[in-house]
């Protein structure tokens, strides 16, 4: 069988190099693009059996449309998250769709914690101000962690590892999620419906995936419900939050601290140099004013292992669809939506079909 040929897109240097890497054991022929996947460059994939995708690559109808139109049979996402895929029109065109669904849940709770500990203790204004020769501790108060009460929503992979490691801290942790961890509730992790998640915690972390359904769930009227000074955490996915309503909310003092490591409109801005540019962003560049908002630019999952298990999973999941056996595990589809009932739109297939 000749080599499958995978359009790369989004690639940046560390891409290139773990990609090429666990690529000599599958032997795809790989084409590395800087471009992001969308309308515009999708002509790119003409002649590509597959294209291999990251979070901020555009994958609507239209986009879907012309990929199929072009010849491309399947969609091998790097990362876990699959809300920019059209799914649907993917089940329509017949392209198949792989992701990675657990690549490092470790790296990704270990950086929330590493944000609300930044935040909390002020690590990086201390460190701006030690640098400076200023040895002031005026403003740099914060509070510990122990005894606290964290609200973790989502309890999936990552939100387990994040509750567990703030058991580790002493703290009680209270969820909210539509499936119980049977395991987390042993370690003592106390489930709660949303609406209490919400009014008792003093930190609240987001680890559930964007939906239609999760969408802005963290809106003005959450907001309202919440602790005074309460502190949240998003290193899910940007569009979980309405971003006017947080920035009102931290006006107000409601919320007493913000860490984001994803943001709504990130596409324009995650992933590139633009030190020499003007933000255009009106909404991100006020969040950046706030002395009590940490932000890093979808960085939580950036860890050596998580970089090997993507480059692993994804070129595995073109070589399982090659052969006809795309691990059920792997692949979203339609279906999979539908179960979660999240779709909102006919696919036309039976729950349950399968496709191969
Ligand atoms: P997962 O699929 O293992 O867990 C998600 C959990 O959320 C599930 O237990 C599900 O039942 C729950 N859930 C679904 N709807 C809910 C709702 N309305 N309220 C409360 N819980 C709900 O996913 P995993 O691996 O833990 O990842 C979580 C999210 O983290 C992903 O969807 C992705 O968006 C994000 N992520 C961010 C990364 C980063 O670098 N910042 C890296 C990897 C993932």
């Amino acid at each position: 069988m000749d080599a499958m040929k995978v359009a790369v897109f989004s690639t940046k240097s560390y891409d290139r190099e773990f990609l090429s890497r666990a690529n000599v054991s599958w032997g795809h022929d790989l084409t590395f693009f800087e471009a992001r996947l969308k309308e515009s460059t999708a002509s790119l994939a003409a002649g590509f059996g597959a294209v291999c995708v990251f979070v901020n690559d555009v994958l609507d109808a239209p986009v879907i449309k012309k990929l199929a139109a072009l010849g491309v049979r399947m969609v091998s996402l790097r990362c876990a998250g699959f809300n920019n895929v059209d799914l649907c029109q993917a089940y329509h065109s017949g392209l198949r769709v792989g992701r990675v669904p657990a690549y490092s849940p470790h790296g990704v709770a270990e950086h929330a914690v590493a944000l609300m500990m930044a935040l909390n203790r002020r690590l990086v204004r201390a460190s701006n101000r030690v640098r400076e020769g200023n040895f002031s501790l005026e403003g740099l108060e914060g509070f510990e962690i122990f005894g606290k009460t964290i609200g973790v929503l989502g309890t999936g992979k990552i939100g387990e590892c994040f509750a567990r490691i703030l058991l580790g801290f002493g703290a009680r942790v209270i969820a909210f999620d539509p499936y119980e961890n049977p395991g987390l509730k042993a370690a003592g992790v106390e489930y709660l419906p949303l609406p209490e998640v919400i009014a008792k915690s003093d930190i609240i972390s987001l680890h559930l995936p964007l939906t239609p359904d999760t969408r802005h769930l963290i809106d003005a009227r959450a907001i309202e419900q919440m602790k005074k000074g309460v502190m949240l955490i998003n290193t899910s996915r940007g569009a979980l939050v309405d971003t006017s309503a947080v920035i009102e909310g931290l006006k107000s003092g409601r919320i007493g601290a913000l860490a984001l490591d994803v943001y709504e409109e990130e596409g324009d801005l995650f992933f590139q140099d633009l030190s020499n540019s003007a933000i255009q962003d009106d909404v991100f560049a006020r969040l950046l004013t706030f002395p009590n908002v940490l932000i890093t630019g979808h960085q939580a999952f950036f860890t050596d292992t998580a970089l090997l298990n993507i480059a692993e999973t994804a070129l595995g999941n073109i070589a399982a669809f090659e052969k006809g056996s795309l691990d059920p595990k792997n692949e979203v589809s339609c279906d999979h939506i539908d179960k979660q009932r999240n779709c909102g739109r006919p696919c036309g297939r039976p729950a349950g079909s399968s496709r191969s």
